[in-house]
């Protein structure tokens, strides 16, 4: 039995963990097995790395060397702890975020070397690859906006994010890194206009998704 393997990815604000959450309701209606992961975090050892990375006090000096091996520290635990077993077992894995987000966010965001960002990506997930990964686009205004609305919900301590304390420069690098990723790769990265309405871009998810879905006893 083999299942599938799904990523989403997409700057800040781009409504990817909503899509995903309404394209695990729908796999679910449907009879297939679900695990819906995100990154950095996914297990134990990954929710505290993420914390560290994200939201801790002392990450204010956190080098983009250090900041590169620790998302992929998560990684590294994640696809041996939860991936590779749910795979196996047939399951549909749905991931907000996995190694694209580190060739945009550290490769091109951060501007470390390409190559070994490349090297420690694939230390990390060996030859555990998505099936089909979903890029979330929206204009850089829309997802300032949406950043900014979220930010009033969270609970105190989430409300800090180091990421988000980036200039409007990094983000522009991150968007333009995630454009040349889904140009290299276009049979599995497939570009989603994020900005159209929820029901349209779920629509538009559904129609990429169901190629490499594994089949289910109720097909
Ligand atoms: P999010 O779960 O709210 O998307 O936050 C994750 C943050 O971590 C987001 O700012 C993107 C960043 N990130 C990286 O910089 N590199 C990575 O490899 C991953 C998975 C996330």
């Amino acid at each position: 039995m083999k299942g599938c393997f799904i990523t989403f990815e997409g700057t800040e604000g781009c409504g990817k963990s909503t899509q995903i959450k309404l394209l695990a309701e729908r796999l679910r209606l449907l009879g297939h097995r679900v695990r819906l992961l995100r990154e950095p975090g996914g297990t134990p050892i990954g929710e505290e790395i993420r914390h560290t990375l994200k939201h801790s006090q002392n990450n204010h000096a956190m080098t983009p060397e250090a900041e590169l091996l620790l998302m992929n520290a998560s990684r590294a635990q994640l696809v041996r702890e939860v991936i590779r077993p749910a795979l196996a077992a047939g399951e549909v894995v749905l991931s907000d975020r996995f190694y694209d987000s580190t060739t945009a966010y550290q490769g091109y965001g951060r501007e470390l070397d390409l190559e070994k960002v490349k090297a420690v990506i694939d230390f990390a997930v060996g030859d555990t690859r998505p099936d089909v990964t979903l890029f979330m686009h929206v204009p850089a205004e829309v997802s300032a906006e949406r950043i900014r609305s979220r930010q009033t919900t969270l609970p105190l301590e989430l409300q800090r994010d180091r990421f988000e304390e980036a200039d409007r420069k990094f983000f522009e690098r991150v968007a333009h890194g995630f454009g040349v990723i889904a140009a290299a790769e276009p049979e599995r990265v497939k570009f989603v206009n994020g900005a159209q309405p929820i029901e349209i871009v779920c629509a538009e998810i559904w129609r990429m998704v169901q190629p490499v879905l594994p089949k289910v006893g109720r097909w």
